[in-house]
């Protein structure tokens, strides 16, 4: 049958079947990859999985077979993990009782307005001099950071230079795109936005050696996350953020700090870049405030920056048509209204130092397996040691290093455990479980973790005891 007649014959799917489960695991697998990113699902469907899951409660998941999993992956976007009741239940007050138009391009909205301010006045509590600061709605991640880019740039028309860092992960949009400086993701799209330069993360002396090289004038902004996130949670050396901040202020360079991953308490604190002495002029923020129900991202800029792009008949300059949808922004607010009211960033800080410390002990019990963990608050990682002991010759090499944190991510799921790959560290998993997780699933979920390091006290037994065909699939996936 070719594809058009596999589309006639196949009946509009309705809301009603989805909703009731009526298609089956297998199914959805086949349709999503058939009209979706096929090679990405195929792969997870190799190292089985690819689900689909469904929630089983806020903080566990289960496949088509019943068996459960404590979810730790999400990406961070999963603040009070998946369909919280609380949320849900307030997306039912929401749809019930709001009379807000739903898309305000054209208006004022009280959801956009009443985030708008409470975002300034959380930010105030620890930067007060983001008392005057405004904010931008989007709907994405790498969205809030494009904006974060135009804003600087409206500022420093005349200089042309973005600095970013080593291992930096901003967005896969042209913008966001070039201050990430990863060549798999680049290479392809190259020429990206010119003036787009890198620095090595932590290094305070570089970043001042190539500002003089590059003429301080000439530099529109400095973009940094405060902890590396999709680099594997690599933490920033002592006075390296504040240093960057006074030494960017000294010379009017504009700071960005992309919280998009750390803010909003996933690190333990409201915004790290704030904990660590930075007074950024611009903060990005998505993920958290989605509440993992809707897409929100914010960018928070201080006034004078604001206006400049956005001024008089300019003020259309950047715009989107979702971005302060009512609904995300309902969403966004009662997210915040939650963080706020179980104060979790000081949980996540909690559980987190208790969750280092066990994936230490981890490290020093099985040290063939673990190289390293790092982490703070509920942004933990474990690196791994490559599951081939030698050194192989190159683009082989890089295939090893992949093929490390699949079967990690594949023995962590046999284990109970969704975890999350780290897109630009390659033997890197990371945990990052939702902030309000009970006591008793988070203890449950380290103990899963180490259930995972007895199977495979040596990174070689991730691969020998995968099954052949299973490998051989992996391979011939990856040489396509
Ligand atoms: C620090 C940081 N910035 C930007 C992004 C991009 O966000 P999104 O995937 O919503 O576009 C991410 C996503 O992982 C991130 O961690």
């Amino acid at each position: 049958m070719t594809a058009l007649e596999k589309i006639a014959t196949r009946p509009f799917i309705r809301t009603g079947d989805v909703l009731a489960e009526r298609l089956s695991g297998p199914d959805v697998l086949e349709l999503d990859q058939l009209y979706g990113n096929r090679d990405l699902l195929g792969g997870l469907d190799i190292l089985g999985v690819a689900g689909p899951f469904y929630a089983v409660s806020p903080w566990e998941l289960e496949d088509g077979e019943s068996k459960q999993y404590i979810n730790a992956s999400g990406y961070a976007a999963l603040p009070f993990g998946d369909m919280p009741p609380a949320l849900r239940g307030f997306v039912k007050d929401y749809l019930q009782s709001s009379r807000a138009v739903g898309l305000p391009q054209q208006s004022a909205s009280p959801w956009r307005a009443a985030l708008g301010a409470n975002l300034v006045k959380l930010l105030t509590s620890v930067l007060p001099s983001h008392a005057d600061s405004q904010v931008f709605f989007s709907s994405s991640g790498t969205e809030a950071v494009e904006g974060a880019l135009k804003f600087a740039k409206a500022w420093r028309p005349k200089a042309k230079h973005f600095i970013s860092f080593s291992g930096g992960y901003h967005g896969k949009t042209y913008g966001s795109l070039s201050v990430t400086p990863n060549s798999e993701y680049q290479d392809v799209f190259r020429p990206l936005v010119p003036g787009a330069v890198t620095s090595p993360y932590g290094d305070l002396e570089a970043l001042r050696t190539l500002i003089r090289r590059l003429g301080p004038d000439k530099v529109v902004a400095v973009i940094v996350e405060p902890i590396q996130g999709e680099a594997g949670v690599r933490m920033p050396p002592p006075g390296f953020l504040s240093g960057l901040s006074a030494l960017c202020r000294e010379h009017g360079i504009v700071v960005i700090a992309d919280e998009i991953q750390t803010g909003l308490g996933r690190t333990g604190h409201w915004f790290e870049s704030a904990a660590r002495g930075m007074d950024p002029d611009i903060i990005t923020l998505a993920k958290p405030l989605g509440g993992g129900m809707s897409a929100v991202g914010a960018t928070i800029v201080r006034a004078k920056i604001f206006q400049k792009m956005l001024s008089g008949l300019s003020s259309k300059r950047h715009s989107n048509t979702f971005g302060g949808n009512a609904l995300a922004m309902a969403i966004g607010l009662k997210s915040l209204e939650l963080l706020i009211d179980q104060d979790l960033p000081t949980r996540s800080r909690e559980l987190g130092m208790q969750g280092l410390a066990w994936l230490r002990q981890l490290q020093h019990l099985y040290p063939e397996l673990i190289q390293d963990v790092r982490g703070q608050g509920l942004l933990l990682a474990m690196q791994f040691h490559p599951v081939v002991g030698a050194k192989l010759p190159g683009a082989l090499d890089g295939a090893m290093h992949e093929a490390t944190v699949l079967l990690a991510v594949r023995g962590l799921h046999q284990s109970g455990v969704m975890a999350n790959m780290s897109l630009s560290n390659k033997r890197t998993v990371r945990f990052t479980p939702a902030l309000d997780i009970p006591q008793h699933t988070y203890e449950e979920l380290l103990e899963r973790v180490e259930h995972f390091c007895e199977a495979y006290p040596r990174a070689g037994k991730l691969l020998s005891a995968t099954p052949p065909m299973t490998l051989l699939k992996l391979g011939r996936l990856a040489l396509k």
